[in-house]
């Protein structure tokens, strides 16, 4: 490791210095430098704590969060951190301050740990994370609703076993995901409110013994509470997990979302097109256009998913309270934080350039006798037990197979003649559209019920992201 600019907030029981080895194995700065606009702003916040139980005079304090206010100027620029060989953000950032105020920076530390500076540095950077997401996911469902309101009365299959199963309004399709999304901006939200709780006054592991306002500090850093026991800041960080859970979920929303678009842009679905903006060639294959955009969100739930599961074994079994294990949660939080933020941003971008050809799904529905439980439902509306009514709608879906006779082919004489109890309104419902009016209960795809609940989405939409 090159010897750079260096300082080291212990070593006075060491006879000698640590090892190129171990320094270069156990620095965090080249990661943990994307903190430091955080610990800048936590150590403002000390100052003036050290104020107040009057470790710093009036004048101290100001001159310190002066040199702070300097440095988080500097720290935006890579210049800050050119040369640095300091063993975490921490150091760096009192070495920084030592360089503007010398004297007094040594007091910066007073009653203070880095392993709640870490909590705190860590929560701080966190709070703003969830905020830019819940952005970005609102900016998403902005869209995908006005995806759902360009084409509020298309017809198409709606699936399971990616079987065609019964016609639904594309609407009604794309609500299912704002629901999903709508769920994910409140593991997100109950998520920040396990982070935004402040760890200062905690000490090492047994509590600060100088007596801060804690509630103050938090007050000060826009913290809605206090930690409640030292021990617990040290050792835990099941807040991340928190998060890291919820970016899962919601990757994993992006993903299946994905996959449906991968699928029905394609040659063998074609009911929508991909802009030309979020696709690519081949180097080769002068026709191709593929999907990478949604391909590479579906990809990245690996590093998310990853993410989750490595903070999950690296706190496992660690004892009560820090250990520098602990110092292995910010990469993964890092990775997860920027793949579903891009993540978030880039399928915003596909929604909004999508075009959908519904003449292609309406006619999966149509030749695909989805229609057949509207059969069935009607037969059963009418008396016939709804068993023997399935059976009957099985058999006319039989017959119309081997006869390549196809649902708009019958009319309501053709009915009566394959069966009585085909009444003369069953031919009607040989149409997609006419069967779905019955699923008039709330959640269902009903056009009047798809246009409530789409006017109410939107106007859910006001309380997503805050
Ligand atoms: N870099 C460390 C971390 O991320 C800082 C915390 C304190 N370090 C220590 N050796 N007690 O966890």
């Amino acid at each position: 490791m090159p010897t750079g600019d260096k300082l080291q907030l212990w070593g006075g029981r060491f006879e000698t210095g640590p090892s190129a080895i171990f320094e270069s194995f156990s620095g965090s700065l080249h990661f943990d430098k994307r903190l430091a606009d955080c610990d800048i702003r936590g150590s403002q916040a000390f100052a003036r704590a050290l104020q107040r139980v009057g470790i710093l005079t009036a004048e101290e304090s100001a001159a310190l969060v002066a040199a702070f206010d300097e440095m988080r100027v500097e720290a935006r620029e890579a210049a800050f951190y050119e040369g640095a060989t300091d063993e975490d953000v921490h150091t760096l950032i009192i070495r920084k301050l030592k360089g503007k105020v010398a004297g007094l920076a040594d007091k910066i530390h007073t009653g203070r740990s880095r392993n709640e500076q870490v909590s705190l540095d860590t929560r701080l950077w966190l709070r703003e994370a969830i905020d830019e997401t819940r952005a970005l996911l609102k900016a998403l469902m902005t869209e995908l609703l006005a995806l759902a309101r360009r084409h509020q009365n298309a017809v198409i299959p709606g699936y399971t076993h990616l079987r065609r199963a019964q016609p639904v309004l594309w609407a009604h399709y794309c609500l299912a995901y704002f629901e999903m999304f709508a769920r994910d901006d409140e593991r997100l939200a109950q998520a920040r409110a396990r982070v935004n709780v402040c760890p200062l006054g905690s000490g090492a592991l047994a509590g600060s013994g100088f007596p801060f306002d804690r509630e103050a500090i938090a007050r000060d850093l826009g913290f809605d509470a206090i930690t409640r026991n030292s021990m617990d800041v040290s050792g835990d960080r099941d807040w991340v997990l928190d998060y890291l859970y919820a970016a899962s979920t919601l990757m994993l929303h992006l993903s299946r979302l994905s996959e449906d678009w991968i699928l029905y842009s394609s040659d063998e679905f074609a009911w929508m097109d991909l802009g030309d903006g979020v696709t690519s060639g081949s180097s080769l294959m002068p026709q191709k256009k593929n999907p990478d955009s949604l391909e590479l969100i579906r990809g990245k739930c690996g590093r998310v998913f990853g993410s989750l599961t490595s903070l999950f074994i690296t706190v496992k079994g660690t004892p009560m309270t820090y250990n520098r294990d602990m110092q292995e949660d910010k990469e993964p939080l890092f990775i997860a934080a920027d793949q579903l933020n891009g993540s978030l941003a880039m399928i915003a971008e596909v929604t909004r350039t999508v075009v959908l050809k519904p003449e292609a799904p309406a006619e999966a529905a149509e030749v695909s006798w989805a229609v057949a439980t509207d059969v069935a439902e009607a037969l059963a509306r009418n008396g016939t037990p709804f068993h023997l009514a399935h059976k009957l709608a099985g058999k006319l879906v039989l017959h119309s197979l081997q006869n390549g006779i196809k649902p708009a082919d019958w009319t309501p004489e053709k009915l009566a003649a394959f069966a009585p109890e085909l009444t003369g309104e069953m031919a009607a419902l040989m149409n997609p559209a006419e069967g779905m009016k019955s699923r008039q209960v709330p959640g269902g795809t009903a056009p009047e019920q798809v246009a409530r609940a789409l006017a109410e989405a939107e106007a859910r939409l006001v309380n997503i992201g805050v």
